[in-house]
Order: C-alpha cells, then structure tokens, then sequence
C-alpha cells in the first residue's frame, strides 16, 4: 500500500510541475485566470481551475487510483476499479487570487479503497494514509503528510524536482497570531465572537497577550504559514445562507489539511470535534474548520462548549462521532 500512495503523490507531482510553469508564466502561457462557468458546489470557475483539474486526473490515470472525486466534478469518476487507492482533489484552491499574482496551491488526500468507491469517501478522516498539498507561490512547494510526518519539498526550476527542503516539520506552538475573514463578524456564532474578541483586547483582556493578524484568502498560503510560524485559522460556520455548515469542503479542504496539521503537532476541529473523526455524507460536504497550534484550536474549542450560539447551525450534532449519522 506505501509503494502505491508513493506512486500516486509521484504522479500528481509530475502534474504539479506542469501546473506551475503554466501558472508563472500567466497570461504568456494562455491561461487568463478568467472566469470558465460554475463547479457542482455553485463556485465560479476560471480556466485555470480546469486546466489543473485536467491535469490531475490525467496524471492519477496512470497511478494506481480506484476513483477519484475533484471539486471540480459532481461525482467521483472511477479509473481502475482494481486499483487499491481513492484519491479526493482540490485541483487548485485560491484560483481567484491568481490574478493578483498570491500564492494558490492543489490539495489532495489519499485513502485505501474500502468497500467501494463511495463508502471509501465517506470513511472518516482518519482512514487517510497520505495527504498533502503543492504551493505554487515565490517557490513552489510540496507539503506532505505521509508516515505520521510532515515534510516539504521546494521545486527546483533547474531539474524539475521536489528536493526535501524541511524534514518532521513542528507547528510552533505559542504563536499569539489568528486567521480570518473579519468582515463576516456580525455573522458569526458567539463562540466565534468571544474568541475573536478576546484577542483584540490583547494584553489587557482575558487572554492577556496582543495578538498579530492575518488574512490571505488561500487555504493553502494560510495552512503553510501556520506550519511554519504557529497561530490559528478559523473558517467557522456563520449566519449567511450557504454558510450554516461553513465554506470550505470536508473530503478535499479540511481532511488533507487536518491530517497536515495533526501530524504536524497541531490540531483541527470544526469548533466542537476532530476534523478527522468526521465524515462526508455528500460529496461535496462542507464543514467549518479551526485548525493550527494545538492550544489555540482547544481555546476555540471550549468556547464552543460555553458560549451559546447565536444561530442554528447544523455542525456537531449531525457529524460528530456519536451524532446522528455515525
Ligand atoms: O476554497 C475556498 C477559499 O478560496 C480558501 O482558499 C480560502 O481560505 C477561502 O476560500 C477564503 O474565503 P473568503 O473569500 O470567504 O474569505
Ligand atoms: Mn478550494
């Protein structure tokens, strides 16, 4: 099974190195960044996003891949029904940042084919062997979970390889700096506003520490900065419509990068539950996601259990391990 999921991230990183010479050469490359139509899940795409996904799956067609579900396509799209793997995409997250020249990556997971293909992506997170992502940004790089570790390669331009560049990489733990979309605060559920709150009292509030901030708008770029310096993200669920279950998707956002995380040292959690305890009852899922330095996600978290929230939403409960689909 190692040899396989090795193949499998050798064959998307071959992908991957196509993706980035079409990616930094830009308009000069024939890819605007314009928008191309919509995704099942009624996000705008851009020709970029099909250009990777293209790329992607061609590449998994010769790897040995059962099925593979993208974000870009309703349903899973089976390869080799023999094969041993079943791999869940997201061809290129961030693609609008692309035009203002931000780093944008491709998020991937690789899980053993259980049963069949469809009850394979709705195995919790924990069934995942190998998950990781490629940055295409100032460098581009492989970030990669794989044996309990986490590693990162950097491309080098001259030989068109991933060299490792950082091995058993550590998130910091003491990081006072958090991650996210401030716009969205009249929106958010009380656990979401006292946590945030608290931070921006800095030294003289509960917390007792300033707090720095930041905001990238690409999941990738964010996930990589938490690795390295610490801190934490929060894409919670809030009040808009569309939003109750929060914005990024379970099977190809918040499993790759909680796996990332926790093998990293750090934690992911939807406010209430392990991220990788969770399981898709759609394919397209989504699920709000706290994720980085082990302490600031158990600080989040317990404000989930002792601020009431100010809207329905419709996490925990249903998702969780001893909720009503489990
Ligand atoms: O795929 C979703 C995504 O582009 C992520 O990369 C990013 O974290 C998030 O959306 C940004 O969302 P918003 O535009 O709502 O801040
Ligand atoms: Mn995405």
């Amino acid at each position: 099974m190692r040899a396989a999921t090795v193949a499998v991230i050798q064959a998307l990183a071959g992908a991957a190195i196509e993706l980035a010479g079409t990616i930094a050469a830009g308009p000069l490359g024939g890819v605007s960044g314009e928008a191309a139509g919509v995704n099942p899940d009624g996000d705008r795409q851009r020709d970029i996003d099909l250009v990777a996904d293209r790329l992607m799956r061609d590449a998994l067609r010769s790897a040995p891949v059962a099925a593979v579900l993208s974000e870009e396509a309703e349903l899973p799209e089976t390869l080799d029904a023999d094969a041993p793997l079943c791999v869940a995409i997201d061809p290129l997250d961030g693609s609008a940042n692309l035009e203002n020249n931000i780093s944008i990556g491709t998020i991937f997971s690789i899980r053993p084919k259980g049963f069949d293909v469809i009850s394979t992506f709705f195995e919790p997170g924990t069934a995942q062997i190998a998950a990781g992502c490629f940055i295409f940004g100032p460098q581009t790089l492989l970030v990669l979970a794989l044996d309990q570790c986490v590693d990162c390669f950097t491309l080098d331009p001259r030989t068109r390889e991933f060299v490792l560049t950082a091995r058993d990489v550590q998130v910091p733990q003491d990081t006072p700096e958090f991650a996210i979309n401030a716009s969205n605060r009249r929106h958010w559920s009380g656990a979401v506003r006292g946590y945030i709150d608290e931070c921006l009292a800095g030294v003289n509030g509960e917390r007792g520490q300033d707090f720095n901030m930041r905001w990238i708008g690409s999941l990738v770029a964010e996930a990589y900065r938490i690795l390295m310096r610490g801190g934490v993200f929060l894409y919670p669920a809030d009040e808009r419509q569309g939003y109750r279950e929060g914005r990024l998707r379970l099977l190809y956002e918040a499993h790759p990068i909680a796996l990332i995380m926790e093998w990293a040292g750090g934690a992911a959690s939807n406010g209430r539950s392990r991220i990788l305890e969770l399981s898709a009852r759609t394919p397209h899922q989504r699920v709000p996601l706290i994720m980085g330095s082990a302490r600031a996600v158990r600080d989040v978290e317990a404000k989930h259990l002792t601020v009431e929230p100010l809207f329905e939403s419709s996490d925990a409960p249903l998702f969780a391990r001893r909720g009503l689909f489990r």
